[in-house]
């Protein structure tokens, strides 16, 4: 595996960006972490390019194995992703199972991954390390990976630091068949998201649902308020300097606050002689202010569940088109039958 590939926001040259893509897993409401360190990003790069993100509900099967929840996650990540700002008529938004072809590129790509290659990936990797028993979705999660990115010709795909290495296997993979058989792949390049795994918790370590520490983005107000209260500081007294840099609640204050805020909070940090009330209840306004818009476009979308419907549709529709003709292409260069009426009528699109 190779990490020559990586970009960073400072080395992205956005001329040639031609198709963007990335997958979000459903596995329950989106939090601060989620949108700060990744989802923001990809928004914001719905303009840079042909933007394709899906809902991964396919991987999300190796975790979620109970069907009416699955199904609201589902549903849910599309409200949110909707509501904070990604844009139908800017980019392709579907759920991953609504494009069948990928479930086949997934096959054709196993046959030329060498079973150390995902040995060495880490969700598999951790799990066995703890003794736990994993299973081959799991195992094989970084070949569907793969065929999510291939499929779409994707060559810029946005991730959190975790999921570089299954770019990497993407790349190895893509190489690899396009050595046997031609040219069939794009070879795409991971986009590191700047400040990925900087977002803290209420308690100081990375926000994350396995710490418990987490704060949602559209959890109900008055809730969202006791949790920020609740944010964990350490006991110095109140006249003492505080360092904003080493602080988890500055730094989530810093996420939500106007820049001259931040600013006037810093002076305060240094200058001491306040309390950490103030800040969570500082904190607690622009929280309120910054996702207001955000909040009030869900609740419309929440009402209207037949447009949501409607928006993915119209999404898996469009990416299939996709998916077919690179489908076709691998099928027809590795000696598959790639039977016309098949490969271009099926669906009723
Ligand atoms: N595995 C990714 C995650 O857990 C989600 C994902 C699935 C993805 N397929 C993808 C991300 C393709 C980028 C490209 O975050």
């Amino acid at each position: 595996m190779h990490n020559d590939s990586l970009q960073t926001t400072a080395s992205l040259d956005t001329s040639n960006v031609s198709r963007v893509l990335s997958g979000i897993q459903p596995t329950g409401r989106f939090h601060w972490g989620n949108y700060f360190g990744a989802i923001r990003q990809y928004i914001e790069l719905q303009t840079a390019g042909n933007a394709f993100y899906f809902i991964a509900d396919l991987h999300a099967l190796t975790t979620v194995r109970e069907p009416e929840r699955l199904r609201s996650f589902v549903h849910d990540a599309a409200v949110d992703l909707l509501a904070l700002g990604l844009d139908p008529a800017k980019a392709t938004l579907f759920v991953q199972s609504d494009v069948p072809e990928v479930a086949e590129l997934t096959w054709l790509l196993m046959t030329v991954c060498p079973m150390g290659l995902l040995e060495r990936c880490h969700a598999y990797k951790d799990k066995k390390a703890r003794g736990l028993p994993a299973d081959t979705g799991l195992f094989a999660y970084p070949v569907l990976m793969s065929a999510d990115i291939l499929a779409y010709d994707a060559n810029l795909v946005p991730v959190g630091e975790d999921q570089v290495q299954h770019i990497e296997v993407c790349r190895d993979l893509a190489g690899s068949f396009n050595h046997l058989y031609g040219e069939v792949f794009t070879l795409p390049s991971p986009r590191l998201v700047q400040g990925g795994g900087r977002v803290p918790g209420t308690d100081g370590q990375k926000m994350s649902k396995s710490y418990q520490n987490t704060i949602e983005v559209f959890e109900e107000l008055p809730l969202q308020k006791k949790k920020i209260m609740r944010i964990t500081t350490d006991s110095r007294p109140l006249e003492e300097p505080k360092d904003p840099e080493s602080d988890h609640l500055f730094a989530l204050y810093s996420l939500v606050a106007e820049a001259d805020d931040v600013q006037r909070m810093e002076a305060l940090y240094r200058r001491g002689g306040f309390g950490y009330g103030e800040v969570k209840k500082a904190l607690v306004e622009s929280a309120n202010h910054f996702f207001a818009n955000a909040r009030a476009r869900r609740a419309e979308l929440e009402a209207d569940p037949e447009r949501v419907q409607e928006i993915l549709r119209e999404g898996a529709a469009r990416a299939r088109v996709q998916a077919r003709t690179v489908l076709a292409r691998a099928k027809q260069a590795c000696g598959l039958s790639v039977v016309p009426e098949i490969s271009s009528s099926d669906g009723g699109l």
